[in-house]
């Protein structure tokens, strides 16, 4: 694994961004836990997504449909059928692989003979009640997408809208991945931020190109990922799934390679065609205007919260060889900065008192503390010196640290500490809020 990634990874972990699952068991393949920082970070992104495509649009209206659901949504989807990869097993280790991740038709652990390739389904099986057998099988849902399809009507009924209009969820999707891998980029149980924006036929090529657009300029202006590790690649016509009429894939540039964080399809009316035929329900829109009856189009921009994290963090993540703090040759180290834009942040401000043994000045700095806390989310630190807990916050992005010291409690002043630059600059404690808030 390139050397980076490891860095990254085992900075996750030790600042407590994300965690392999069930740790103290062994862990478990292919699912991870996200500890304090983590939970922050990936609700900052949501909710910027949220607001981005929902709070800020008046035709996109959010939804939060179950995780199982009638297992005959994914006979009409095409999910029971179609919803797998090929799987090759090896005759000698029988450890098994995705035979179109292959390079050659050999066992690459053992070198072992393989057999036969066969397909195998993604979707995770479960029971309902207390009897399992065929009937009552269900699935945990591999994508968010078809709890939207579902409530199309729903939504277009209660909510007076006309097309064209969107539906958004944010969820957990699940797929049995046969090789699970590259740290969270690939697991079997991920969040998805889906958008499908139905239109009427013929006004789908539009749509296409404007939502491309859109979802760039959220990573580029929102997210703060820097443009030149984002790319938009057109898949060829022998990738696209079972449902797309034509897809890009966003990708980032990762340690790893250029992969895949956000898919936008143009699906056509297949699903909603599938479920009125699977249904026996109506979903035919009726234009009051034109008289006119239809199947609306549907194009889909559907992005990976976990891959989206992860490029948020490879992108922020710098060493600095040498340290930027430290002055002397012998205390020379290397530095972790985290650049994250400020709105995503997981701790916005530190708040830390000069000296941790007199008593006026921790005291000041607790009401700082809870002066600010009520408006950004905080993190009090009096421990270790001061040039450590700046580095501390600095490799875990927050962008501004405040300082009480022996001035403030004369001045009603404090430092306040730009992370990147490190200038720091005196500022009243009446001003701090809208200081934070113009920066
Ligand atoms: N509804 C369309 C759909 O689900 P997809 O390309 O299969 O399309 C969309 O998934 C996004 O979900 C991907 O771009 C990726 O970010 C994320 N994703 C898919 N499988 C994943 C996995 N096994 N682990 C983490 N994220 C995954």
């Amino acid at each position: 694994m390139d050397n980076n990634f490891d860095k990254i990874i085992s900075f996750t972990k030790r600042r407590g961004f994300v965690f392999q699952s069930s740790d103290i068991y062994g862990g478990i393949g292919g699912f991870y836990d996200f500890g304090p920082l983590g939970v922050e970070l990936r609700n900052n992104i949501k909710k910027s997504w949220w607001n981005y495509m929902v709070f800020q649009r008046e035709n996109i209206f959010g939804l939060d449909s179950a995780i199982i659901m009638n297992p005959n949504i994914w006979k009409a989807s095409g999910h029971t059928e179609t919803f797998s990869d090929p799987l090759s097993e090896c005759k000698e280790c029988h450890k098994r692989f995705r035979t179109d991740h292959l390079e050659k038709n050999v066992c690459p652990e053992c070198g072992g003979e393989l057999m036969e390739s066969r397909d195998f389904n993604l979707m995770f099986k479960t029971f309902i009640g207390p009897v399992e057998d065929n009937t009552s099988l269900a699935y945990l849902r591999p994508e968010t997408a078809q709890g939207i399809f579902v409530n199309y009507k729903n939504i277009l009924n209660t909510q007076r809208t006309k097309i064209p209009f969107g539906i958004a969820q944010i969820g957990k999707a699940f797929r049995n991945e046969i090789t699970p891998g590259n740290f969270i980029f690939r697991m079997r149980e991920f969040e998805q931020m889906e958008m499908e924006y139905f239109v009427k036929p013929g006004e789908e090529e539009k749509a296409f190109e404007y939502w491309i657009d859109q979802r760039m300029n959220w990573y580029i202006n929102f997210l703060g990922i820097k443009k030149e590790n984002l790319r938009v690649r057109r898949q060829e016509k022998e990738e696209l799934a079972h449902y797309a009429k034509g897809c890009v894939d966003i990708e980032y540039n990762f340690p790893i390679g250029w992969s895949e964080i956000e898919g936008i399809a143009s699906r056509g009316n297949f699903d909603l065609f599938q479920h009125q035929k699977f249904s026996g329900e109506d979903l035919n829109y009726f234009d009051v205007e034109t008289k006119e009856k239809y199947l609306p189009y549907v194009i889909e921009p559907s992005c990976g919260l976990d891959r989206t994290f992860l490029a948020v963090l490879c992108d922020a993540f710098t060493e600095i060889e040498g340290g930027r703090t430290t002055t002397t040759e012998s205390n020379k180290e290397k530095e972790i900065l985290l650049k994250l834009k400020s709105s995503i942040a997981p701790i916005k401000v530190a708040v830390l008192p000069l000296v941790k043994n007199k008593e006026e000045i921790t005291k000041k700095a607790r009401e700082v503390f809870n002066l600010l806390k009520d408006k950004f989310s905080c993190q009090y630190d009096e421990t270790g010196a001061i040039g450590r807990r700046y580095r501390r916050q600095d490799e875990i992005g927050t962008p501004w640290a405040v300082t009480i010291d022996f001035d403030s409690l004369v001045n009603d002043d404090v430092t306040l500490r730009d992370r990147d630059t490190m200038s720091q600059q005196r500022i009243k404690i009446d001003n701090l809020i809208s200081t934070i808030n113009e920066n």
